[in-house]
């Protein structure tokens, strides 16, 4: 008999046949999120579950006596109770690697987008308010030959250097924990304090993992620290970010502006003051959201999945 599983979210029609060819499955089909309660009612017989983020506690675990793998859709696992799913014999898995070109993209188009100011301008060309020669409102700033910070030198923090030195010239400081002389042999970086990295860059970077450490990382001590026509750009996750100090960096001139795709809620407010300022550019957390990032980490989800009800290892069991 084939274990059964549960698939949270829709997903083509390749990765299905795999999971067809190992598993009895049912898959929730709508684009929207699907809600917790009939969640809770499709995992109550099954092994294991596909989804994109699973907030996991006890009632969840409770609801899933068979349950023996959650496997994520997504890098990044702060919605997973590790401890919680050890004690439980539960496997948690991610989709490293194959998003980490796809991410990297987008965090440019927010370097690009923040500092040359291309949404903002793109309204003002829309709104017809074209009308001037050298509006002396048109300038931004240069990002070719500036200085950028990136915080947490991990896969993509890697991917975004090799961009910013390669491609424009970008003089790159990093700070991580961990040393990492390979890539800064690579790509020319200089690994920074914290503090000297905020003071030095133009471009300032998070690109840590959530944990308990890094949650507000960014607060209003450090956002002081940085220059003052510096621009944050944030595609991790909101809470590495104090919001409330950025708002208030924001709104002071502390910092010159930020280019975000994560917010500490999430979608976030409409009435988020974030969302009034020209000087903010946002995206609705969608670093890896092409089809052809999305269509990977499926299929690397449905291989972890199906590892794990079927007695394998899957490749990519989240760290503890
Ligand atoms: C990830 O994969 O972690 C992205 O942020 C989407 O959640």
């Amino acid at each position: 008999m084939k274990p059964k599983v549960f698939i949270a979210k829709p997903i083509s029609r390749q990765v299905e046949n795999y999971i067809a060819e190992h598993c009895e499955y049912k898959i929730w089909r709508e684009e929207e999120r699907i809600p917790d309660d009939i969640l809770f009612r499709e995992i109550q017989d099954v092994q294991g579950l596909m989804i994109p983020k699973a907030k996991v506690t006890e009632s969840f675990i409770k609801q899933a006596p068979n349950l023996k793998i959650i496997s994520h859709i997504s890098v990044g696992y702060d919605t997973l109770d590790t401890d919680l799913m050890a004690k439980h014999k539960i496997i948690g898995t991610h989709t490293p690697y194959v998003l980490d070109h796809t991410v990297a993209d987008l965090i440019f188009g927010l370097i690009l987008s923040s500092s040359r100011r291309i949404s903002q301008l793109d309204h003002y060309v829309k709104d017809g308010k074209w009308n001037k020669l050298d509006d002396p409102s048109f300038l931004s700033k240069d990002v070719h030959h500036a200085t950028l910070g990136i915080i947490g030198m991990g896969r993509i923090g890697e991917q975004v250097a090799k961009r910013a030195a390669q491609g424009f010239d970008m003089n790159v400081l990093y700070y991580n924990r961990r040393p990492r002389p390979e890539v800064e042999e690579k790509y020319g970086l200089k690994r920074e304090s914290m503090e000297q990295l905020l003071k030095k860059s133009d471009f300032v970077l998070t690109m840590v993992p959530l944990t308990e450490e890094t949650h507000h990382l960014i607060g209003a001590r450090e956002l002081k620290q940085m220059k003052e026509d510096a621009l944050l750009i944030n595609a991790s996750r909101g809470q590495v970010v104090d919001e409330k100090a950025l708002i208030h960096a924001l709104k002071e001139g502390i910092i010159g502006g930020a280019g975000l795709d994560v917010f500490e809620k999430e979608p976030v407010d409409p009435s988020n003051s974030l969302l009034k300022m020209d000087n903010v550019v946002t995206t609705p957390h969608i670093g890896s959201a092409t089809a052809q990032a999305r269509e990977a980490m499926a299929l690397k989800a449905a291989e972890n999945l199906v590892a794990g009800v079927t007695g394998g290892k899957p490749k990519n069991i989240v760290k503890e």
